[in-house]
């Protein structure tokens, strides 16, 4: 209920107005490491030198003009430049619709385009984020005629949530394409999508094994101890080589967690959003663990007018707040 609120109001845009004109926008800092490409850049060398690979992913969806949708594109052509000039190991994650899927699908492929081309030239990976179902189907359509042009440096999501996944899953091995399964963050009707908290995890669980078997190095993206566990378990029994695969984590969230799996020896990428539009993001990380709420709450009797400074500092981690030193939620 207080997810599907939060959820909610992450695309309200009165809610967006208080939260994003007053200096709780500070409470975004514990996901988002700023708004600028220097800020992107400083936290995936932080994420690197931690022996974290990452993603960068400029905030934004639902673009409708071409100008922003074209500055959108830019400010990835920024990025790309910036990870190869540094030397980064790090790649992009990007939604179709911040791109300009929705103006169309021409325009979509040109501006696209630009940021293929440069990540191909420096040979770097393009993940597109896997938005709410309305888009599943045209996602995994534009997906699949990049692919068929002979792009090979791209790779979708698919939700485990989604009735539908176990079949989408089956077609991007059979092309060989790479997978990040993640849970699903969006509200979805049950005609789509398991309502029940079981029913998402054994789908994660079952899609997990079935990309360790037959994918090509798929991303698990996930911060539960038995989703993670469970593909530890598939990895060792089956033989499979700790480089045949990678988990995947969000920026500020179980960092000890993250740390643990690199010292383990299995690959981790963090995923860093950045930018200016980070309040839909923000609401959907307080829909996930409602006890963020409580740091949420406890930032506006913090406030300052003098500025805000989120508790955990730097890291923005703190025991209890579920994002490091073995808090769990
Ligand atoms: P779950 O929500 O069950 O959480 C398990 C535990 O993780 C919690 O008990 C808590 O300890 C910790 N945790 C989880 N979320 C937290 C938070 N916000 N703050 C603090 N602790 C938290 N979704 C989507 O629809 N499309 C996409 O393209 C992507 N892409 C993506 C990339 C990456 C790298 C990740 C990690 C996730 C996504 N997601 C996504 C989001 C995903 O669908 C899902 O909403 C979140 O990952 C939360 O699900 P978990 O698997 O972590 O499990």
């Amino acid at each position: 209920m207080l997810r599907d609120t939060l959820i909610a109001l992450s695309g309200s845009s009165a809610a967006k107005s208080v939260v994003t004109k007053t200096p709780l926008r500070g409470m975004a800092r514990r996901f988002v490491p700023g708004e600028t490409v220097d800020d992107l850049i400083g936290a995936m060398r932080e994420a690197n030198a931690e022996g974290l690979t990452a993603t960068g992913n400029y905030l934004g969806e639902s673009v409708h003009d071409e100008a922003n949708a074209r500055h959108a594109a830019d400010i990835y052509l920024k990025v790309l430049d910036r990870i190869e000039a540094e030397g980064l190991r790090a790649n992009v994650s990007l939604k179709f619709t911040q791109l300009g899927q929705d103006i169309g699908e021409g325009f979509l492929a040109s501006n696209l385009g630009r940021v293929l081309e440069r990540a191909k030239a420096i040979g770097t990976f393009v993940r597109f984020d896997m938005e709410g179902s309305d888009y599943t189907q045209r996602t995994l359509d534009a997906f699949e005629k990049l692919w068929a042009q002979g792009w090979r440096n791209i790779g979708v999501v698919l939700q485990s949530y989604m009735k539908r996944s176990a079949g989408d899953v089956a077609r991007m091995n059979e092309l060989g394409a790479r997978v990040r399964l993640c849970k699903g963050a969006y509200v979805e009707p049950p005609s789509v999508a398991f309502q029940d908290r079981k029913n998402v995890d054994d789908s994660f669980v079952e899609l997990t094994r079935t990309l360790l078997a037959h994918g090509n190095y798929p991303a698990i993206a996930t911060h539960d101890e038995a989703m993670i566990a469970a593909a530890v378990d598939f990895q060792q029994s089956e033989g499979i080589g700790k480089d045949a695969f990678e988990f995947q984590m969000l920026h500020g969230v179980r960092r000890d967690l993250q740390t643990q799996l690199v010292g383990d020896g299995y690959r981790v990428r963090a995923y860093i959003p950045f930018g200016e539009h980070w309040y839909p993001y923000l609401m959907r990380r307080l829909a996930e663990r409602p006890a963020n709420m409580l740091f949420f709450a406890g930032s506006v009797v913090k406030e300052s007018p003098l500025g805000f400074l989120w508790p955990g500092g730097k890291d923005g981690a703190r025991a209890g707040d579920g994002s490091g030193d073995g808090a769990r939620g």
